[in-house]
């Protein structure tokens, strides 16, 4: 009796350690392998390159197309057209918005290697004309840190610490930007405007259905995609990750279960929040790539402050919430032409984390989007 006692107990004992086991490694982060590999390149030009491709684009559609001149000292950088979200971006607002991030993150990572930089847009074809120039040999570490740990947060923040806002008011106030933090009624305004043009996204068909071709389901699609928002980039981590990769395909996806656990999410995210940014700009593609500059430029500031970002695009997608957050925002500003030429382009959720994190690095093969001459 005690013998068949200790078997059962053996037996459930490694049942469970093997399960938990499975679970553990099931749920670990996916690390997908860039091959940054490309023929003309030397290593280092190639770790700059991937260091670039490390900037946040809508959907980690990663939309850049580059020609490079390595005997020049030049490329060109512009929107693949096959890299668009049609639906929740017809008009390609976010497409050049994410180029402009794309622009200075590549910026930034020249500069780390110790190069000089100038860059001028071609509004006749819509490209990014860079021109670099090697000046020194030393490598700033801490930049290419900075680049590295830069990284969309989908977690709620800690509404407890607030410590960081006054520095979040003053850096929007020198980049001439727009601060609207917990305690204030415009903060209101855009919590529920977000929450409204989500819900409303989250039930139309269309705009599931194309999240749902962004989405990576599995390891695999991450590592054979290497684009995308996959478990980690949603912020489902460890366990939770083994049982949304087992009970999600896409189909699902673009299901009501999906879409109200989707609501769930963001009304948590709304309210575990410092405040809100709004950057600006006219909707020339021109002014929406130097929009996506200043944008990256405040995140990478935000980044060193640790200060977690997470942009909410869904009230500026939607034609009549980005009219409510216009009208409702600009109060005595609205007689001043300037002032009104300026749309809201990107909307910044901010605040405080106990543990930073780091960017999933989930980012396509060199080669698939540059092309050396
Ligand atoms: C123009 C633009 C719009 C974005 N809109 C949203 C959004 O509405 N919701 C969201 O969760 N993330 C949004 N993001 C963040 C991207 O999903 C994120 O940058 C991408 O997945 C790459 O991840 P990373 O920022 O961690 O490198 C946006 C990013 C950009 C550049």
């Amino acid at each position: 009796m005690k013998k068949k006692l200790l078997i059962a107990l053996i037996t459930i004992t490694v049942v469970t350690v093997t399960a938990l086991t499975s679970l553990f490694i099931l749920g670990r982060k996916t690390n997908v392998n860039t091959n940054k590999n490309i023929q003309g390149l030397n290593e280092e030009l190639s770790e700059i390159m991937y260091l670039g491709s490390l900037a946040p684009s809508s959907h980690n559609i990663q939309c850049w197309q580059i020609e490079l001149y390595p005997e020049e000292g030049k490329l060109t950088v512009s929107a693949d057209p096959e890299r668009k979200l049609d639906v929740v971006d017809p008009h390609a607002r976010e497409q050049f918005l994410s180029l402009g991030c794309y622009i200075r993150t590549l910026e930034e990572a020249f500069l780390a290697y110790g190069y000089n930089v100038t860059y001028s847009y071609d509004e006749s074809s819509d490209t990014m004309n860079f021109n670099y120039k090697k000046i020194s040999d030393k490598t700033d570490s801490n930049t290419i840190a900075r680049i590295k740990k830069r990284h969309t947060d989908k977690r709620s923040f800690d509404i407890n610490d607030s410590s960081k806002n006054e520095y979040v008011s003053k850096l929007c106030k020198v980049t001439g930007s727009e601060y609207y933090s917990f305690d204030t009624k415009e903060f209101a305004i855009i919590k529920k405007a977000t929450s409204d043009a989500y819900i409303k996204q989250a039930y139309d068909s269309e705009t599931a259905k194309e999240l749902s071709e962004w989405l990576r389901l599995s390891d695999k699609e991450t590592k054979d995609k290497k684009d995308g928002l996959s478990a980690e980039q949603l912020g489902i981590t460890g366990i939770k990750k083994v049982f949304y990769y087992l009970f999600t395909n896409h189909e699902t996806a673009k299901g009501k279960t999906f879409a109200d656990q989707g609501i769930a999410n963001t009304e948590n995210q709304l309210s575990g929040c410092m405040g809100f940014i709004i950057v600006s700009s006219g909707d020339s593609k021109k002014e929406l790539v130097e929009c996506g500059i200043k944008t990256t430029d405040i995140w990478l500031d935000l980044t060193e402050n640790n200060i977690s970002v997470h942009p909410m695009s869904y009230a500026i997608e939607e034609s009549e919430y980005k009219a409510t957050l216009k009208a409702q925002l600009a109060g005595s500003d609205t007689n001043n032409e300037d002032v009104s030429k300026q749309e809201p382009q990107m909307l910044l959720r901010v605040g405080c984390v106990k543990n930073y994190g780091e960017n999933n690095a989930i980012r396509r093969d060199l080669q698939d989007y540059i092309k050396v001459h």
